[in-house]
């Protein structure tokens, strides 16, 4: 008798604290989604236009430029600034694509190889038009796209 309401006591308690545990862990989740979405980093973070190294005067119509942009990253209490990488295609007079040159199967860089005229990968053996679209090997997708903007000689990217 006296068993059976200790064991019930305890069940009660352990009940207690496993949803004491939930409520804390959705808390947390919570807390780091709701921050990531809301903060001012991100904000800043969507929809900016960032100038590219290259202008469009040195873009070779048809053959992908490895190019770069600066990324500054703020978080409240430090500022870092990366260089990313970026392919360019000039296809007109002022066409100009950028592809990520992140290949989609691995994420190894691909690079432009004038002789075959295609987007190599040097990891399985991938290959991709001047677009970014597959012509072999394992990549499962495209190149992913990144939104860009003229003006006169310079080139932006939206990242
Ligand atoms: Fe590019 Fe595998 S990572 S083909």
């Amino acid at each position: 008798m006296h068993g059976t309401a200790f064991d019930s006591a305890r069940r009660k308690f352990f009940a207690r604290t496993v949803k004491a545990i939930q409520t804390s862990m959705a808390a947390v989740v919570g807390l780091i989604t709701g921050g990531a979405i809301l903060s001012p980093g991100f904000a800043r973070r969507a929809g900016r236009w960032l100038p590219v190294s290259a202008s469009l005067a040195t873009l070779v119509e048809n053959a992908p430029t490895l190019t770069t942009v600066r990324v500054a990253r703020e978080d409240g209490y430090s500022r870092i600034v990366e260089r990313r990488t970026v392919l360019l295609v000039r296809t007109g007079e002022t066409d100009v694509t950028a592809l990520d040159p992140t290949c989609t199967h691995l994420g190894c860089r691909v690079s432009w190889d004038d002789a075959s005229k295609e987007l190599r990968c040097p990891c399985h053996g991938g290959a991709y038009d001047h677009m970014g679209i597959v012509k072999s090997g394992p990549p499962p997708e495209p190149l992913p796209r990144l939104a860009t903007r003229i003006e006169g000689n310079r080139i932006f990217i939206q990242a």
